[in-house]
C-alpha cells in the first residue's frame, strides 16, 4: 500500500501545484493597472479631460525616471523588459520620435487596442492618467532605436 499512497500524495501535490500556477497565471493575465505617483511632475492644464497632443515632459529627467518604473509595472509584461519586445506585442523602441510618435503613442495608451471583441491591449488613459502616460513616453524615447 505504500506505493499507491505515495502516488496519491504526489498526485494531490501536483493538482494543488497546478491549481496554484493556474491561479497565479490568471492573476498575471488580468490587467491590474499599477498606480503611478506623478506628484513630482508639473501638472498638465486640463488634467485628464483635455489631453495635449505632444509630450510636455519630453527630455524631463524626473519624468523619464517615473516613466521607467511605470512602464515596468504596467507595460513590460506584454511589451518586454526595458522596452525590448519578446514578440507578444510590438517593440516600442521603434515608435517614431517626436510629435508624430506622440500621437500614435497617445492613441494606444488612452484607448488600447481591440479587434472583433478581443482585447489585445487594454486602455490605460483613464486609469493611469495623462501625467503617467507622458512620463512613460518620455522614458520610451530614451530607448528609441531605428535598427
Ligand atoms: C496585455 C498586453 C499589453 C499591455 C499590458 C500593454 N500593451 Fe501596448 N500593445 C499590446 C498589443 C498586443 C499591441 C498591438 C495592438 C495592435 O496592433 O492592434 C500594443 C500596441 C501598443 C502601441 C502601438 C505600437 C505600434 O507599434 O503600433 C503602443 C504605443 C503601446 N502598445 C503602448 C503601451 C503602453 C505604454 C503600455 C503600458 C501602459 C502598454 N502598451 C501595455 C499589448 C499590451
Amino acid at each position: 500500500m505504500k506505493i499507491p499512497l505515495g502516488r496519491a500524495a504526489l498526485l494531490t501535490a501536483a493538482v494543488i501545484a497546478s491549481a496554484t500556477v493556474a491561479t497565479r497565471l490568471s492573476a498575471h493575465g488580468d490587467v491590474v493597472p499599477q498606480a503611478v505617483d506623478t506628484s513630482a511632475l508639473p501638472d498638465i492644464e486640463g488634467g485628464n479631460d483635455a489631453w495635449v497632443a505632444s509630450n510636455p515632459y519630453r527630455g524631463n529627467a524626473k519624468a523619464i525616471e517615473i516613466g521607467q518604473s511605470a512602464y515596468g509595472q504596467n507595460c513590460a509584461r506584454c511589451h518586454g523588459l526595458d522596452a525590448m519586445s519578446g514578440g507578444i506585442a510590438p517593440d516600442l523602441r521603434y515608435l517614431e520620435l517626436g510629435d508624430s510618435g506622440d500621437e500614435w503613442f497617445l492613441e494606444r495608451f488612452r484607448h488600447g487596442s481591440s479587434h472583433d471583441g478581443k482585447v489585445y491591449m487594454p486602455p490605460f488613459g483613464d486609469v493611469l492618467g495623462q501625467k503617467a502616460g507622458w512620463a512613460i513616453r518620455s522614458w520610451l524615447e530614451t530607448k528609441h532605436t531605428d535598427e
